[in-house]
């Protein structure tokens, strides 16, 4: 078992495949873009096996495939296969901008992937565009639909909440869950390397923030009833609206005290270092080890042993060594 100096037991590993996407999101990379990591310094997929195969020999159960935008990535329904086959590994999923979902949702689900989460953070077609720099939101709605054929549930979708910009649709976006068994999910916005201007257009990104506690305001008249998801452990609370067939959580990284006292995972980087907490650059090389046929456990340990006991963002300590397109989110 793998448990922290804070006593936490860490079973969940997310895995970014790769540092590029079809999309540029505002809040994930500045305008001027990010230079891209050159292929050698990415993990193979057999590497990334190795070390997934170390970690579930250490109690790691539930793995989450993420990137920059892991589909844009060829041939990733190899690498889930590889996971899925890994002994100890119960759970494996995917974060994704959908876009490519239509095309690709039926070959992962075949390889062994379980469930996606996707981004939506508008329904409006034009603000998509902006939000994205490019994205199609109908194209991405269609990802969802397919994904939903071919079983990938519960589907989850991840809201960035974002004010004077969605806030205006955040009851629009929850009453999704009236007619789709989707479980919907607020997400406070993490001030990660998106400081500077966003663009025109945008507010300055200091006024951009609202917390989550005032998204359940806004929802309160709709009804919101605590409900418990079998087997849930992720950081949202789960809600059902008055007549919901879905679920709308919350996640709040910065406003709620206990948050990362509940927190299970560690992350690894498409170039092989280990991240033990979002919110810190402290990262442990492990991609050097792997290629030189040396042991990788040591350096999983260390990451454990190294986690963090909290962020400290509410301190304005925020880490800038990489963007969220370069983590994964
Ligand atoms: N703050 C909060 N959520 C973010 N995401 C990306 N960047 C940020 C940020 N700065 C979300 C994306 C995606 C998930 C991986 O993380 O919307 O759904
Ligand atoms: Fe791409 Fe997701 Fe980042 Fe948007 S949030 S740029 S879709 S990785």
């Amino acid at each position: 078992m793998l448990i922290d100096s804070f006593g936490r037991q860490i079973t969940y590993l997310r895995i970014s495949v790769t540092d590029r996407c079809n999309f540029r999101c505002v809040y994930c990379m500045p305008p001027t873009g990010v230079p891209y990591l050159p292929h050698e310094r990415i993990m193979r997929y057999e590497e990334i096996a190795a070390f997934v195969e170390v970690a579930a020999r250490q109690g790691i159960r539930k793995v989450r495939i993420t990137g920059g935008e892991p589909l844009v990535r060829a041939d990733l329904y190899r690498l889930v296969e590889m996971i899925a086959n890994i002994e100890g590994i119960e759970d494996i999923s995917l974060t994704t901008n959908g876009i490519l979902l239509e095309k690709y949702a039926r070959p992962l689900a075949a390889a062994g992937l379980k469930r996606v989460n996707i981004s939506l953070d508008t329904l409006n077609a034009e603000k998509f565009a902006r939000i994205t720099r490019g994205g199609e939101l109908e194209k991405v709605l269609r990802g969802i639909a397919a994904a939903e054929e071919v079983g990938l549930m519960p589907i989850k979708i991840n809201t960035v909440i974002m004010r004077g910009i969605n806030d205006d649709e955040l009851i629009e976006l929850a009453k999704l869950t009236l007619s789709h068994a989707w479980n919907l999910r607020f997400i406070e916005l993490m001030p990660i390397e998106n400081q500077q201007p966003w663009g025109e257009g945008f507010p300055p990104p200091e006024d951009i923030f609202m917390p989550v506690s005032e998204v359940m305001a806004l929802l309160k008249p709709l009804g919101l009833h605590p409900v418990n998801l079998p087997g849930d452990s992720g950081p949202a609370l789960p809600y059902r609206l008055e007549g919901g067939i879905g679920t709308v959580g919350f996640i709040s990284p910065l406003t709620e005290q206990h948050f990362c006292q509940r927190c299970n995972r560690i992350r690894l980087t498409a170039d092989g270092n280990l991240r033990p907490c979002l919110m810190s650059d402290l990262e442990i090389p492990v991609l050097p080890a792997l290629r030189s046929g040396q042991p990788v456990l040591p350096l999983l340990l260390e990451a454990v042993n190294r986690k963090p006991a909290a962020h400290r963002l509410t301190n304005h300590i925020t880490p800038n060594g990489r963007c969220m397109i370069q983590i994964g989110g």
